[in-house]
């Protein structure tokens, strides 16, 4: 199994492209599934959750195909089946996504319950209890949802509670062929929700009140084919320039869109970091400059992101002085906390809090990544921790962060993968 060993680095410098946001593409690539022409997607990342998805599409009868440009064209005129089976939904819980436009188009969808990070029981009640008010059958059995309607699922007032990001755009998606209309009320509002229904706009859908907590759909009878780009990733992002912030280094994300990093930048500030923007660059200059601890609490869009709890963290754990941070999405989202407690961070959990008291260094050793973002704050913390951390079970990296040590490279970090 692939390891990724990085040795400690004085300092990183320069500049790292950000490739199209994970949460954005796995979604649209579902949404393709809704056109009855051609698709063609322009910056999808290169990432085993794409890979996983299109091979999800393909075993489906959707025809997909690669430019010369690496854009992806989608053709979804004929779907043979309308199964995601067990296989590769539990190695990426986002399949979820093909039930709401598998059920929207042809009436029926069977959807192995899912799997992926493991970090908490992450239901998918929301999105079955929504189409079941929009008129559909829906039995679990044997680890399926079998979920069938004859004819078009009917408009309805649906509230999810809590915020739910791939459920809102599982009923977005659901909703889009539905006879009449559709609120989703206490919608999530993350920049990957939007985006996907700026693309089924595109597609000729009609979704009111983009980027708000209600969405307002008008079923239409089809959706067609069209180009579209995927937005920026802002966990890609932040995930860089929390590497800066740690290695008190000054470092440039490009190709990002700055205000979909909001509270989060505000965050790196507090940290004591000097945060330039234009429209599509972010500078983050921590050059002589102390870490100071931040306090937060995750919750949803615009609020701060559970994707980047685990980075912030490694921040806290050499900051100097106390800091808390209160982890509400997920349950179990502290699991690189052990791991970093044998790097020697001081940090101690009680219940979703965790209480990082910072320490001047940290050690190298041999660590584990739990999930994507955890894996990405053990890189992190290599990079400054005296001597060299091998990160085991780098898969989940893979599933999230394109060409990571490529980039890493560019702003000269020591970051090399072995087995
Ligand atoms: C998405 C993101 C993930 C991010 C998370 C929160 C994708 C592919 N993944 O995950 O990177 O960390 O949003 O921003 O976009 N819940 C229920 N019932 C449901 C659905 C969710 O109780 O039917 C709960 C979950 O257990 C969790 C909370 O709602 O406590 C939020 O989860 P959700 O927003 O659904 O996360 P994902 O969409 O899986």
């Amino acid at each position: 199994m692939d390891k990724i060993v990085v040795d400690c680095q004085g300092s990183l410098s320069g500049k790292v492209e950000i490739s199209g946001a994970k949460n954005a593409a796995l979604p649209i690539l579902m949404g393709c599934l809704l056109a009855e022409t051609p698709v063609t997607l322009s910056n999808v990342p290169h990432l085993m959750d794409v890979t996983t998805t299109i091979q999800l599409l393909a075993s489906m009868g959707v025809e997909v195909e690669f430019d010369e440009r690496l854009n992806i064209e989608l053709d979804a005129s004929v779907v043979t089946s309308k199964e995601a089976p067990y296989e590769l939904v539990t190695t990426m819980r986002a399949s979820i996504l093909v039930l709401g436009p598998l059920l929207g188009r042809f009436g029926e969808a069977k959807v192995s319950l899912p799997g992926g990070c493991a970090i908490g029981s992450r239901p998918v009640d929301i999105h079955i209890k929504g189409m079941q008010a929009m008129g559909a059958d829906i039995q679990v059995e044997e680890g399926y949802i079998l979920a069938k309607m004859n004819g078009r699922l009917q408009g309805a007032d649906i509230s999810m509670t809590p915020v739910t990001v791939t459920g809102t755009e599982n009923l977005l998606m659901a909703a889009v062929l539905a006879e009449g209309t559709t609120t989703l009320r206490n919608a999530a509002r993350e920049p990957e929700v939007t985006d996907l229904a700026e693309f089924l706009n595109k597609m000729g859908a009609k979704i009111s009140g983009l980027g708000t907590s209600t969405l307002v759909i008008e079923g239409v009878e089809s959706l067609k084919g069209v180009e579209y780009s995927v937005i920026p990733d802002r966990i890609e992002a932040g995930t860089y320039l929390a590497a800066a912030a740690v290695a008190k280094s000054k470092v440039t994300v490009t190709k990002v869109n700055p205000e979909h990093l909001g509270i989060v930048l505000e965050k790196f500030e507090e940290a004591g970091a000097e945060i330039t923007c234009t429209e599509d660059t972010i500078t983050l200059d921590m050059r002589d400059r102390d870490l100071k601890p931040v306090s937060l609490v995750t919750d949803p869009y615009p609020l701060f992101p559970t994707d980047m709890q685990a980075q912030f963290l490694v921040m806290n754990a050499l900051a100097d002085g106390v800091s808390t941070i209160q982890e509400t999405i997920f349950e179990n989202r502290f699991m690189h906390v052990s791991e970093l407690a044998r790097m020697g961070a001081d940090i101690s959990i009680e219940g979703n809090t965790a209480t990082i008291r910072g320490v001047k260094s940290l050690k190298g050793a041999p660590v584990m990544a739990t999930d994507l973002r955890a894996s990405a704050s053990l890189i992190i913390a290599g990079l400054v921790a005296e001597g060299q951390t091998v990160v085991n079970r780098v898969y989940h990296i893979d599933r999230g962060y394109e060409l990571i040590e490529e980039k890493f490279h560019k702003i000269g970090a020591h970051i090399y993968r072995t087995n």
